[in-house]
């Protein structure tokens, strides 16, 4: 049996991408959803993942689960906090509850989702953390304010991570994806899609195993001395 590995939001988008990959990598892997039971159950039929349902946005939910899924599978090496909504509005229109929604799973999740996993880390002297954010958590975005404080967080947190689990063989970096062709773009409305897959200089919009292959480096052995570090996945929308 290969490492344990857990994707939140690992039955859809990026995420079933990374459990994907993760798996044909010798992962044992465990994803998580939040409702989506149709989806959830397709991709375990085609892929034998096993999948998990809470909500991130909720830690007594999310230490829940994570014991179970170490009672069902062992230790967890490899953390891949990957769940996230958009509720996007121009500022003055944005509501306190979206931008409460937006914060409670894209920022507190990774809280939610690291902090049960983190000690057993430490212990073992072993450990991956892998963080999806967001190109537009480096450049903000135009009816983002949540999203963007959000995903610009995420940074700060595997930043501290870094240097917090270096000393016990533990990582912490992030995957900036760009537009990838998933559910949450598509929600976009159209003609605003098409003019910001115009201002990718690639030409198209990212593909989730794209993100994967990114992900699956900063899981190996090979990435053992990036520590803290963003790959910036975005067909050169954004430079840092
Ligand atoms: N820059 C500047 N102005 C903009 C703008 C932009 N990017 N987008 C819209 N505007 C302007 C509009 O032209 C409009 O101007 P006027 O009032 O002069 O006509 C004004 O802002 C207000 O626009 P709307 O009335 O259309 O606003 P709305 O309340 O209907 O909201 C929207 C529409 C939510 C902003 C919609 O345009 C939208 O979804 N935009 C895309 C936002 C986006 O990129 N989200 C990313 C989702 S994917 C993701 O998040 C994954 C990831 O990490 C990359
Ligand atoms: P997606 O297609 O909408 O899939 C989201 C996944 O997250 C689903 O599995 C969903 O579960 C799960 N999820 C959402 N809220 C949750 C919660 N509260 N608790 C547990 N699981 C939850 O999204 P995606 O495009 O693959 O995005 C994945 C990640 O990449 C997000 O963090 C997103 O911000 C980031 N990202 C995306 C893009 C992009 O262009 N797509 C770009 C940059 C960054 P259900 O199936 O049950 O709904």
């Amino acid at each position: 049996m290969g490492r344990v590995a857990l994707v939140t939001g690992g039955s859809r988008g990026i995420g079933e991408a990374i459990s994907k990959k993760l798996q044909a990598d010798g992962y044992t892997v465990a994803a998580t959803y939040a409702g989506n039971d149709e989806a959830a159950a397709k991709f375990t039929e085609a892929t034998g993942i096993k999948t998990y349902k809470w909500n991130v946005a909720d830690y007594e939910s999310s230490a829940a689960g994570i014991a179970q899924v170490e009672a069902d599978l062992g230790p967890i090496e490899v953390v891949v906090a990957n769940a996230g909504i958009t509720r996007d509005a121009p500022f003055h229109k944005m509501k306190p509850e979206q931008w409460k929604e937006v914060i409670d799973t894209n920022l507190t999740g990774v809280f939610n989702t690291v902090h049960p996993v983190w000690p057993g880390m430490r212990e073992r002297k072993f450990g991956r953390v892998i963080v999806i954010s967001s190109i537009n958590g480096q450049k903000g975005q135009f009816a983002q304010v949540n999203y963007a404080a959000t995903k610009a967080g995420d940074l700060g947190i595997v930043k501290s991570l870094a240097q917090e689990g270096a000393r016990a063989g533990i990582t912490a970096n992030a995957v900036c994806p760009g537009y990838i062709g998933t559910e949450m773009v598509m929600a976009v409305p159209e003609k605003v899609r098409e003019s910001i897959i115009g201002q990718i200089p690639a030409g198209r919009l990212g593909e989730p195993d794209e993100i994967a292959r990114c992900v699956a480096f900063l899981a190996s052995d090979d990435s053992g001395f990036i520590n803290g570090s963003t790959i910036s996945a975005n067909g050169a929308q954004f430079f840092v």
